[in-house]
């Protein structure tokens, strides 16, 4: 019997949040009702921030209200304070995150203060999540490199990954933010970060900016890491990593994972009519085209 890996869509989030053109509050929610049918799990629908950082997301609620919920999926959102922790709880979501910043540069354009800062003000949204009985997941950007600082030691992400995980996160995502990430650089990162976590609670968030993320998807595997954030049609970026391209796209990992003997309980011909309507309603389109049959 292959192995079970399990992909994270996280297309709704960090594929809309950067996204050129307006898309519709309907066709946001009519897309996580496409991806709802699909055998996913965990997908993140919006995230609870700043409108006036990320005016993408400012109609979080009203896509939490809209979607269907179909019976064994969670929906995720983001959820960098107190404040968007109460207004993501309110809106239903099953599972909250957390995002930290292994670079100083990173977290100071991303969030406003510095890693430490950042980290206290996690604290208390972590505590109020567990304690309100949601999933609590966590991640750490600039993995690999910051577009403000260069390269990023293997150390700097382990600490930040360590303080999530204490802070209760069931599991930290790993995020090249800026898909520079090499093969060899996922490897080393991964060496030193299995020595002391295990792997189980440790997810891949590649960037494809470079086409190394499958690659580097890989390597992960190899280093015994299960789970694997990818947003629909490789949608996506940041606002604060200039230059970044979307996450690894949801259809091309699934089936280099099938090709792989591993199992991720999806539907490609459900998860290909997520796509295509995607695909006409966003400006990064040309992206979309590649990742077909
Ligand atoms: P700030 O300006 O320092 O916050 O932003 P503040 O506490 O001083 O508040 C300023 C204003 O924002 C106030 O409104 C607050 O009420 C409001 P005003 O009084 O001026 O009208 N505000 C909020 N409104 C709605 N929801 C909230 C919220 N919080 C404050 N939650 C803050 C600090 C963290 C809020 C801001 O910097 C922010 O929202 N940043 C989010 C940036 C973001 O979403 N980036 C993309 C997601 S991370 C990512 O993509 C990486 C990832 O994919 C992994 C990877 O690839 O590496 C996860
Ligand atoms: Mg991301």
């Amino acid at each position: 019997m292959s192995e079970r890996v399990t992909v994270y869509e996280v297309g709704p989030r960090d594929g809309l949040q950067n996204e050129p053109s307006l898309v519709a509050t309907g066709d946001k929610i009519a897309l996580i009702d496409l991806l709802s049918d699909t055998g996913l799990t965990r997908i993140e629908a919006t995230s609870f921030v700043s409108p006036k950082w990320v005016p993408r997301m400012a109609d979080a609620a009203a896509v939490m209200a809209g979607i269907r919920r179909a019976p064994g999926v969670r929906y995720a959102a983001l959820t960098p304070n107190l404040k968007g922790f109460e207004a993501a709880k309110a809106a239903g979501a099953d599972e909250v995150a957390i995002f930290a910043s292994a670079s100083e540069g990173f977290s100071r354009q991303n969030i406003n203060c510095t890693i430490a800062e950042s980290l206290e003000r996690f604290a208390p949204v972590a505590a109020a999540a567990l304690d309100a009985g949601l999933h609590l997941r966590g991640y750490v950007s600039c993995v690999v490199e910051c577009p403000y600082e260069g390269a990023v030691a293997p150390e700097a992400v382990a600490s930040v990954t360590d303080a999530l995980l204490g802070m209760g996160c069931y599991e930290v995502s790993l995020g090249d933010t800026i898909g520079r990430g090499t093969p060899e650089a996922i490897d080393r990162l991964l060496a030193r970060l299995t020595a002391t976590i295990e792997p189980a609670r440790l997810a891949g968030h590649f960037h494809d900016t470079d086409g190394n993320a499958l690659a580097n998807v890989e390597v992960a595997l190899g280093h015994g890491l299960r789970t694997f954030d990818s947003a629909i049609g490789g949608l996506g970026g940041c606002p604060y990593a200039p230059g970044a391209r979307g996450n690894v796209s949801t259809v091309p990992l699934v089936q280099m994972l099938a090709a792989g003997g591993w199992e991720a309980g999806l539907d490609l011909t459900a998860l290909r009519r997520a796509e295509a309507f995607m695909s006409d309603r966003v400006a990064t389109a040309p992206k979309l085209v590649r990742t077909a049959p």
